[in-house]
């Protein structure tokens, strides 16, 4: 039997990387454009981190993390996401005393949960926090930056989602008239409702179960229950994302699966991929820090599913460019070989962006000239012993009908340079 990979986790190929590549490539920028830095954290944390970010009472806590004890009987977890550690590594590193931070990173990310298109165990996150921030000022750009992205990337059919969650206080007053609402329906509750009802009774409302669909559209609403601060807070963000021309719908029933968040949520949704349409979620998270045993410091972020960008990407008809060879070398027999290593290296030197690929496992003239073609190479430098005699080599064009040329050796780089500007 062919050995299969673990359910859920995907090896991405050669012809998938060339477009995370170029995405990531030109999210990084725009990142790196509103002063966000990288940084790069580690798969595993302590378990206990999670449970006390993300919350014991989540879908992601009880029912999703790859868990298990280390030899050292320690309890570690594979990160299912990646704010807490970030919010972490702010506190070991001493990077949040009287400090602000942008900073992002980006990496594979675990949870078990059922496997379907656009969802997977392991999935890759580009990750986004601004830290020591309290304003709906970085609310705003944040949202903006990601709406810049989509533009970058040529993406269309994203709407976005924003709600407001309020201070933790506010949500214990609005968690009672929750908890007084489920207790009135409490019949038609599923055994998972039921348990959360005592301990989380806000998880209730990101339950997947169907059945509880219309009893949860009914419930009351965080967004009437805002205290004054938060209500502020979020009519700025709404004033700052109008004078900037981005469209939102206010959807009040948006309570992420997370309980670190307070104030602000928000998530960017597709339907051009089916039913896993949130490309990129997040929100504040104010009072995480300190609950980790950090200063007080305010934050928000976002994460966005890579795979999901990338299939949102190829949707709208993006396309990365292409990573052809410029130039492939066809070396017909061991002179010719020999001297296509020290000409392939100097042309390197010379030439440090240039795409070369040398002919490896030698061949007959025809069978390398073929393996040149499907290679996508513009051209093939073409070596015999006749040509390592004279010090010359044939430059031919493979993706025109232009006349094949001789070149001195040392006037490849010269010709190559101009053949390639011709040919654009
Ligand atoms: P999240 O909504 O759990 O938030 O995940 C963020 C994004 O990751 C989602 O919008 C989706 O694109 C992608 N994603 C999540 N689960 C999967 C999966 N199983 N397979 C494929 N893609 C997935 C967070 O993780 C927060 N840490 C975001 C955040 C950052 N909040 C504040 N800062």
């Amino acid at each position: 039997m062919k050995p299969q990979p673990v359910r859920g986790m995907n090896d991405v190929l050669p012809e998938a990387t060339v477009i995370w590549q170029y995405v990531e490539g030109l999210v990084r920028d725009v990142l790196q454009s509103y002063g966000y830095r990288e940084i790069r954290l580690p798969l595993l944390e302590q378990t206990e981190l999670f449970r006390r970010s993300i919350g014991e009472v989540t879908d992601i806590v009880e029912k999703e993390m790859y868990t298990f004890l280390d030899r050292n009987g320690e309890s570690l977890t594979l990160r299912p996401e990646g704010t807490a550690g970030m919010a972490r590594a702010g506190i070991t590193n001493g990077l949040l005393y009287n400090q602000r931070q942008k900073l992002w990173t980006s990496g594979p990310m675990f949870r078990y949960e059922k496997p379907q298109k656009g969802r997977y165990r392991q999935f890759y996150q580009i990750d986004v926090e601004a830290m020591g921030y309290d304003g709906p000022d970085v609310d705003a750009e944040l949202i903006i930056m990601s709406a810049r992205i989509w533009e970058r990337l040529g993406l269309s059919r994203l709407r976005l989602e924003i709600n407001s969650l309020g201070t933790t206080e506010s949500r214990q007053q609005y968690r009672e008239v929750l908890v007084a609402y489920f207790e009135g329906v409490r019949d038609q509750l599923d055994e998972d409702s039921l348990r959360r009802l005592e301990q989380n009774p806000m998880r209730i409302l990101d339950s997947k179960n169907p059945d509880l669909r219309a009893v949860i559209e009914a419930a009351p609403v965080m967004l009437d229950y805002l205290d004054e601060e938060s209500r502020v807070h979020f009519a700025e963000l709404c004033e700052i994302l109008d004078a900037a021309g981005i469209d939102y719908t206010v959807n009040s029933r948006l309570v992420r699966g997370l309980d670190y968040y307070t104030r602000t949520v928000f998530e960017w949704i597709t339907d051009a991929l089916g039913s896993q349409g949130a490309v990129c979620s997040g929100g504040r998270y104010d009072g995480l820090v300190e609950k980790l045993g950090g200063k007080a410091t305010p934050a928000i972020g976002w994460a966005m599913g890579v795979e999901r960008l990338v299939s949102l990407f190829e949707a709208c008809g993006g396309k990365a460019p292409d990573q052809n060879p410029d130039v492939y070398v066809v070396a017909v027999g061991d002179a010719a070989l020999r001297a296509s290593f020290e000409l392939v290296e100097t042309l390197r030197d010379e030439m440090p962006q240039l795409k070369i690929e040398l002919n490896l496992g030698g061949g007959s003239f025809k069978s390398q000239l073929k393996r040149a073609d499907k290679s996508g190479a513009m051209f093939a430098a073409i070596l015999g012993a006749d040509e390592v005699a004279k010090k010359e080599l044939g430059l031919k064009p493979l993706r025109s009908d232009g006349e094949q040329l001789s070149i001195p050796f040392d006037k490849l780089a010269a010709a190559l340079a101009s053949q390639l500007q011709q040919v654009g």
